[in-house]
C-alpha cells in the first residue's frame, strides 16, 4: 500500500463499505456496467483470474458463479479493510473458493506470478493518473501471455455534459485538461431509490491509453461506450429512462 495509497478514498470505502455489501443488483451500475463486463470476463473456466479493488467481492462472486467449471485460482484484493472484512464473512458464509486479501492496485503482492485475467471494476476513478499507470504496469507484469485485462471506469465526459438528471452524474470541479486528478464528486441512483456517493478523480483519454502502452500493452484495446439499452428502459422506465443517450461507464479489454 504505502505512499501511493488515497487515504480518503480508502476511509471513504471503510465507513461505506455496509452499503456496498449486495449479492442482487441495486445500484444502477449493477445493470449498466457489470453484467457486460462479466460477459467479457466469462468463461472463466480453468482460467487465474484476479479482481483488483474487488470492494466486498459482489463482481468476484459473480465470476466464480458465472459457470459450473471452476476458474482455477480466484483472488480479490482491495485497499479497503473493511471492504475485505466483508468478502471474508462471505466467503465462509458462502464458500466460492475465492481467497481475499488487503492490497493496492498500484503495488499488490499476487499470490501467483501470471493470471489470465485480470480485472479493475471502477477502481483507477479513485486512483491519481500517475497510480493508474504504475497499476496498469503490474498488471502487465502479472499477465500471461495471451492473458486478458478488462477494467471499467464511469464515462469522463459525463461531468461536462448537462445530463438533465441526478441519477448518475459528476460534478465537474475542474476543465477537461486542468481537471485532471482533480476529484469529482458524483451520486448514483439504487433501485431502491436511494443513492450512494461515488467519486472520479477525473482522467482523459489520453490519460487511459498513455497508461496502457507505457506499461507494455501492444494490442489495439477493445473499448465500449455503456449506456442504458431500450431492454432496460421497457422494463423499468422510471429507472433507467432518465438516462437515456448519456453515455455513462466506459470499458476496457486488452491483451498484451
Ligand atoms: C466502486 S468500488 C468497486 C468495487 C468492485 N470492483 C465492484 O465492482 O463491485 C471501488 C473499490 O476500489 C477500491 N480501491 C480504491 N483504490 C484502490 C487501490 N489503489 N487499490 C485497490 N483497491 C482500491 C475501493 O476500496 C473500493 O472497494
Amino acid at each position: 500500500m504505502g505512499a501511493m495509497t488515497d487515504q480518503s478514498s480508502q476511509d471513504m470505502f471503510d465507513d461505506t463499505s455496509k452499503s456496498w455489501a449486495r449479492d442482487e443488483p441495486r445500484l444502477l451500475s449493477d445493470w449498466t456496467a457489470r453484467p457486460f463486463l462479466l460477459q467479457w470476463s466469462t468463461p472463466v473456466a480453468e482460467k487465474r483470474i484476479l479482481d483488483m479493488g474487488c470492494g466486498e467481492g459482489y463482481f468476484t462472486r459473480q465470476l466464480a458463479r458465472s459457470s459450473s467449471e471452476k476458474a482455477q485460482h480466484l483472488e480479490g484484493i482491495d485497499i479497503s479493510a473493511g471492504m475485505i472484512e466483508l468478502a471474508q464473512a462471505n466467503e465462509q458464509q458462502i464458500p466460492l473458493e475465492i481467497t481475499y486479501s488487503v492490497g493496492c492496485a498500484t503495488d499488490f503482492k499476487a499470490q501467483l506470478s501470471e493470471y489470465d485475467l485480470i480485472t479493475a471494476v471502477f477502481v483507477y476513478n479513485y486512483t491519481t493518473v500517475e497510480q493508474m499507470q504504475q497499476s496498469m504496469k503490474r498488471v502487465y507484469d502479472h499477465l500471461a501471455p495471451d492473458g486478458h485485462f478488462i477494467f471499467s471506469l464511469p464515462h469522463p465526459v459525463n461531468p461536462f455534459m448537462d445530463s438533465g438528471t441526478d441519477s448518475f452524474h459528476f460534478e465537474r470541479s475542474g476543465g477537461w485538461f486542468s481537471g485532471r486528478d482533480q476529484t469529482f464528486e458524483g451520486r448514483m441512483a439504487q433501485r431502491d431509490g436511494s443513492e450512494v456517493s461515488v467519486r472520479c478523480l477525473h482522467k482523459t483519454f489520453q490519460d487511459v491509453l498513455d497508461g496502457l502502452r507505457t506499461a507494455g500493452f501492444t494490442h489495439f484495446p477493445d473499448f465500449r461506450e455503456l449506456a442504458v439499452t431500450e431492454k432496460m428502459i421497457a422494463e423499468d422506465e422510471d429507472f433507467f429512462g432518465p438516462l437515456a443517450d448519456l453515455p455513462l461507464h466506459m470499458a476496457f479489454k486488452v491483451g498484451k
